[in-house]
């Protein structure tokens, strides 16, 4: 069984405190709903996952990307800057913030599928060190922007390796029949490293693939890596240069269940080095330099989202039984996950003990759509009331970065925690906000 709840967060008689500080304090102070951002678990696991790309592959350690995706604002940007780990960004809106953060652009990486010039123009001004293309036509793009500059841009190819990884559908990344990457089973891996080497502004330095999010097992991530390692094989074996690197991509799970039990980044790391060794001594290559990208794992788990119980409705159920409605006063506005791909979360009552008898509840926002739900199915006590605070953990990655403002519902804040002190990282959206972008 693991542990739902980040490093800094304890209960005393069933209230949840963050660093010392109650939940109650936090929301009188802050408003709800609201993030609330444990800084120390944030800065462990950053410094955790560097340490661990270091201990296992040694002097063929690349770099940990934090993958931006996941969450990022400027003091965070800041943080992973100072726990010595590199930055993945992947619209020009993610590099603006790494930008404006002071990010050094030899530590970023940019991604995307449709990456617009003006974003790999900024990319090549600024010098950020690496460049994963997606697309034929990008190769064409990177190499005219490079021109442009004067330079000579490092490129990974992203591939797609034909891997199903276990995880929902949407998420997972690297089968054949996505928008992402070159396949390499079908050749467009083969004819996009000869597109890129035509191009004396581009450096290719090796390839890239990311398998899919949240998946709690190793073995597809060294599936993953042989059939790059293949490719690698092949190059050497066709121009006889060895291409210097990987990147593996993020999606390692973390616990959004107390019965979800994710590897450690130390274990992660040295299986997936024994995966990389094995597959290049198969082949008589030279281990390459790996990097990695990890986002939930990083951010994930750091967050909760503390909610105000607005209303309750006991639902007769058809078949059997009731439902406890349980109304909040967030919702798919703040997290879409549980809707867009059946995640599931736990939650508790922060604010007080309740010795009540556990019935079937769900979790609902505030959200004009009978598909606004934050937990479908949870036992929670009977005798949760409007006035409770709701804290649902585990929701740091892809909860305020996918936030939206449907119904005009303000975005809420992030916290950040740290030392007994709270502090607004990221502010809560007003009307005014929203009112400003009407003309
Ligand atoms: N690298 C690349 C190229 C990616 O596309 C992603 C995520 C990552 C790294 C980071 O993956 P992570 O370590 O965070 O799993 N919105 C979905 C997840 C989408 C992930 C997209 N790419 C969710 O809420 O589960």
């Amino acid at each position: 069984m693991s542990n739902v709840w980040s490093s800094e967060v304890s209960f005393e008689n069933g209230h949840l405190h963050l660093s010392g500080i109650s939940a109650s304090t936090l929301a009188s102070d802050f408003g709800t709903p609201a993030f609330f951002l444990d800084e120390a678990d944030f800065r462990n696991r950053a410094t955790a996952w560097g340490h661990a790309l270091q201990n296992s592959f040694g002097e063929n350690a690349g770099t940990v990307y934090y993958a931006a995706k996941a969450f990022i604002c400027l003091e965070l940007a800041r943080w992973v800057a100072q726990c010595g780990i590199g930055l993945d960004v992947c619209t020009g809106g993610e590099l603006a913030v790494a930008l404006a953060a002071g990010f050094p652009p030899s530590k970023m990486e940019l991604h995307g599928n449709n990456k617009s010039v003006a974003e790999i123009q900024t990319a090549i001004e600024n010098g950020v060190r690496t460049i994963v293309i997606d697309s034929l036509v990008e190769i064409e793009r990177v190499a005219m922007a490079a021109k442009g500059h004067g330079k000579r841009q490092r490129v990974l190819l992203r591939l797609t390796p034909g891997i199903e990884a276990h995880t929902h559908e949407s998420i997972a990344t690297a089968h054949e029949d996505v928008k992402f990457g070159f396949s390499i089973a079908s050749g467009a891996a083969w004819d996009a490293i000869l597109a890129a080497r035509r191009h004396p502004e581009i450096e290719l330095c090796g390839f890239h693939s990311h398998i899919g999010s949240q998946i709690l097992s190793m073995d597809a991530f060294g599936i993953a890596a042989d059939r790059l390692i293949g490719l690698l094989a092949r190059y050497r074996d066709e121009f006889g240069q060895e291409l210097p690197e990987l990147d593996l991509g993020g999606g390692y799970g973390i616990s959004y269940l107390p019965e979800d039990d994710p590897l450690q980044p130390d274990e992660v790391l040295a299986s997936l080095y024994k995966s990389v060794e094995a597959s290049c001594e198969l082949r008589a290559l030279k281990i390459p330099r790996v990097s990695i990208e990890p986002g939930r794992a990083i951010v994930g788990p750091t967050m909760f989202t503390l909610y105000e119980v607005g209303t309750t409705k006991e639902v007769v159920l058809e078949e059997e039984g009731t439902r406890n409605y349980v109304s909040v006063d967030g919702g798919m506005s703040d997290n879409i996950r549980t809707s867009l791909y059946g995640a599931e979360y736990t939650a508790v009552i922060a604010n007080r003990v309740s010795t009540a008898n556990l019935i079937q509840t769900r979790v609902v926002g505030k959200h004009c759509e009978t598909g606004d739900i934050v937990i479908r199915d949870i036992k929670l006590p009977a005798d949760i009331a409007p006035g409770d605070l709701l804290a649902v953990p585990a929701t740091g990655a892809y909860g305020r970065s996918m936030a939206s403002n449907y119904n005009h519902v303000p975005r809420p804040p992030v916290v950040a925690v740290n030392d007994g002190k709270a502090r607004v990282i990221l502010r809560r959206e007003t009307f005014t906000d929203l009112l400003n972008l009407d003309v």
